[in-house]
């Protein structure tokens, strides 16, 4: 047999290490799952102090799976250590949000937690870190945490849209009686929330047009409803947000920024932060079709925007500008 030769270990940051999604994301990493067969990591968990008896119990569990590429297991409660020489920084930690609360209701208390965890990275990171805020409003979070990181390029900041667009291929796949690996061209735009605009008028379904085959009635009406409402529904049927689904979508995120698409003709989506593209003001943190280019995601430009399209995006796109102004208020950009 040939031996096995690794590369450098990834050092990746994991904050809310002791919550639901850190526990379920945690040992798929170990597995190899982001990184591939090749490449050991070291994991830091950061948690808040509170938890960071519970983070230390999933830290013996991650040391008893005994994974040959977990290359170290910190846990601190401290951002400055956690983040310290970070690659990839994965940003969890944040209150879920329960039945009957909106995201932006999460606004206050979440946004507070990314400003420092911002200047942390910005400081102490590795040059090549890159960031994901999964922790709701995520958008909203990865605008200030880019806020408070000035050293860092813009477009290393990403918040999850990668569930909403994985909804969206499985729906529209569910609906069309394929298998999803035959969905392409899916966009998930704006913000991660109810107004988001999952949109199916450049995707295609086994190479046809994907309107032709579904109809503008359901792609305009419960198609948008199911994927934009999805993360409620899961908290009513379940009683707490989506976990497995979300640490499944985080690891698409990861894996094809670095490894590339299946198909590198299609697209999927990210929140990143806008350079004006579509029409998205400047410096807000939106959701765009992107190919992954040279390790950082690129929008796909150049895509007619149809007038139902436009009133979509322009729609999450003020609840975003209404974001920002709330924050600012609060101080916290
Ligand atoms: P959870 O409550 O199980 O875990 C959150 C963890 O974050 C807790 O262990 C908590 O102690 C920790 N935490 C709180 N403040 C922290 C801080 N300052 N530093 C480090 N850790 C801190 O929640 P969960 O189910 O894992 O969800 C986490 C977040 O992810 C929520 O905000 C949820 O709404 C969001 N979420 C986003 C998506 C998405 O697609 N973007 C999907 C699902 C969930
Ligand atoms: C989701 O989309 O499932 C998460 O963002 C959780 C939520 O609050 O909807």
């Amino acid at each position: 047999m040939e031996a096995t030769t690794l590369t450098k270990p990834a050092t990746l940051t994991l904050s809310g290490a002791a919550g639901q999604i850190g526990y379920s994301l945690l040992f798929r990493v170990a597995a190899g799952e982001i990184f591939g067969p090749n490449t050991p990591v070291r994991l830091r968990m950061l948690e808040a102090p509170q938890a960071v008896r519970a983070a230390a119990g999933v830290a013996m569990e991650l040391q008893d799976a005994a994974s040959p590429l977990v290359a170290g297991i910190e846990v601190t409660a401290d951002p400055r250590v956690a983040f310290e020489g970070a690659n990839h920084a994965i940003l969890v930690g944040a209150r879920p949000r329960t039945a009957g609360m909106e995201r932006s209701d999460l606004l206050e208390s979440n946004g507070a937690i990314f400003g420092p965890q911002g200047r942390a990275i910005n400081d102490v990171a590795a040059d090549d870190v890159r960031i994901l805020v999964i922790g709701n409003p995520a958008n909203t979070n990865a605008m200030i945490a880019a806020a408070h990181a000035p050293d860092i390029p813009r477009d290393r900041f990403t918040a999850l849209t990668r569930l909403d667009h994985n909804r969206a291929v499985a729906q529209l796949a569910a609906r069309t009686s394929v298998n999803v690996r035959e969905i392409r061209r899916v966009t998930i735009w704006g913000n991660h929330s109810r107004t988001q605009y999952p949109d199916v008028r450049h995707a295609t379904v086994a190479g046809r047009p994907a309107l032709e085959m579904v109809g503008a009635e359901w792609a305009e009406g419960v198609f948008i409803d199911t994927v934009a409402q999805r993360g409620a529904a899961i908290i009513e049927a379940r009683g707490g947000s989506s976990v497995a689904s979300t640490a499944t979508a985080i690891i698409d995120h990861v894996r094809d920024r670095r490894f590339g698409l299946p198909d590198p003709a299609d697209w999927t989506s990210t929140a990143l932060v806008s350079d004006g593209s579509y029409g998205v003001p400047e410096g807000l943190v939106s959701s765009f079709p992107v190919r992954p280019v040279d390790g950082n995601w690129e929008i796909v430009q150049g895509l007619e925007i149809d007038e139902f399209s436009r009133a979509r995006i322009d729609a999450s796109v003020a609840e975003l500008q209404e974001e920002r102004a709330a924050v600012a208020d609060l101080g916290l950009i």
